[in-house]
């Protein structure tokens, strides 16, 4: 059977102030009535099929949302077959490790279906098929990633070169997170696709492949693991040696690896109006907008203003003469940027440092 794994332990950072420590984005309710989160897992629940059997969930994230996790899973009705706490974030190559170990418990090897907590998709019947072939790739061993096509020269997201063959698509290079010239030019010379960071692949492919590019990660997350303790759904790792991982994610410590070495690494088009909720620019883009453009969420009162995003949460926000702005209240910390320079926002949150 496939083995969905959900990463939910990021801190959503570029979201401040509504995305806190306590409380990131990937459990907020940014659209619709259900929480990135929750849209996530039941997006993977609803790929069983006939010929496919979808175990429940494995949900990978922090101690510190333990509870967050199980009573939005309650929410919409779903039981995790665990969650794996991790004491401190090491990113998502250590997270994806401690999955793999679980998923390879027993002698097994499922196909493990990794997937951010942070996402949102449109069409979930082509998201459905897309994830069937991703899955039917990586049950003949290779590790298959889906990729979407581009409309701006993003650079939070990685970059995906492919090469047709008989099979369908090969990754010819994977880039991640390049800067904004280097977008540019990918944009241009047109080819290129997004990572949309949802990779499918056996258990034991994810080790094979770590302990060949970071033998260093693989060997620190085994030990953490070696002395793991569960308790009913939660299984935690040994806090002294999950902090001696090094930090991480899938993409740097593997996928950018895998061209050009005999892993096979496998692209599937995602076209399925997809869109990772990553900064407020993103918000604006997948928000519901008026006849010049602006959105706005609670109580915001928007005049002669173009192309701008209200986000008022507990008291009510005026706004005139704005253009391509963003503006988020809060009870105790209000954001106002430039809507192009969301991702900078990151920069705020830095300095608040644990305060935020
Ligand atoms: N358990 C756990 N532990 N989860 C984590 C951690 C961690 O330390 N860090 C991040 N995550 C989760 C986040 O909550 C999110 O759901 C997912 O892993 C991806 O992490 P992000 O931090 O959101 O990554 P990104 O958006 O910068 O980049 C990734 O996604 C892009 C598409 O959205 C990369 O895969 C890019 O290549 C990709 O384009
Ligand atoms: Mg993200």
């Amino acid at each position: 059977s496939v083995q969905p794994v959900i990463m939910a332990g990021g801190s959503g950072t570029r979201l401040w102030p509504l995305s806190r420590a306590g409380y990131p984005k990937q459990f907020l309710v940014l659209s619709g009535n259900e929480s990135l989160f929750q849209l996530a897992a039941r997006r993977l629940a609803d790929l069983a099929s006939p010929d496919v059997q979808v175990a429940a969930p494995c949900i990978v994230g922090n101690e510190e949302h333990r509870f967050l996790v199980l009573d939005q899973l309650r929410e919409v009705k779903l039981d995790p077959a665990s969650v794996l706490l991790e004491p401190m974030g090491r990113n998502t190559a250590p997270a994806l490790t401690l999955a793999a170990l679980e998923a390879l418990e027993g002698g097994k090897d499922p196909v493990l279906v990794v997937t951010p907590a942070d996402q949102t998709v449109t069409q979930p019947a082509a998201f459905t098929a897309a994830l069937q072939q991703a899955i039917r790739a990586a049950d003949g061993g290779a590790i298959a990633i889906l990729g979407i096509t581009p409309d701006r020269p993003e650079t939070g997201y990685g970059y995906i070169r492919t090469q047709s063959d008989a099979a369908g698509l090969a990754v010819a290079q994977f880039v991640e997170k390049p800067n904004l010239d280097t977008a540019k030019g990918y944009l241009a010379a047109g080819g290129y696709y997004w990572n949309s960071g949802m990779f499918v692949l056996r258990a034991s492919v994810w080790m094979k492949a770590l302990e060949r590019f970071r033998p260093d990660i693989a060997e620190a997350t085994a030990a953490a693991w070696a002395v793991r303790k569960t308790d009913a759904k939660f299984v935690r790792p040994g806090k002294a040696e999950f902090g001696a991982v090094p930090s991480e994610s899938v993409d740097y410590a593997v996928m950018e690896r895998c061209p050009g070495t005999d892993l096979s690494l496998r692209m599937i088009p995602l076209d399925a109006g997809w869109n990772d909720l990553g900064a407020w620019e993103a918000v604006w883009q997948v928000a519901d907008k008026d006849a010049h453009g602006n959105a706005s969420v609670g109580d915001a009162l928007i005049a002669d203003s173009e192309n701008t995003l209200v986000h008022a949460t507990s008291r009510l926000v005026g706004v005139v003469g704005l253009k391509d702005v963003v503006v988020v209240e809060t009870a105790d910390a209000v954001l106002v940027s430039d809507r192009a320079r969301s991702q900078e926002v990151k920069q705020i949150v830095n300095r608040l440092g644990k305060e935020q």
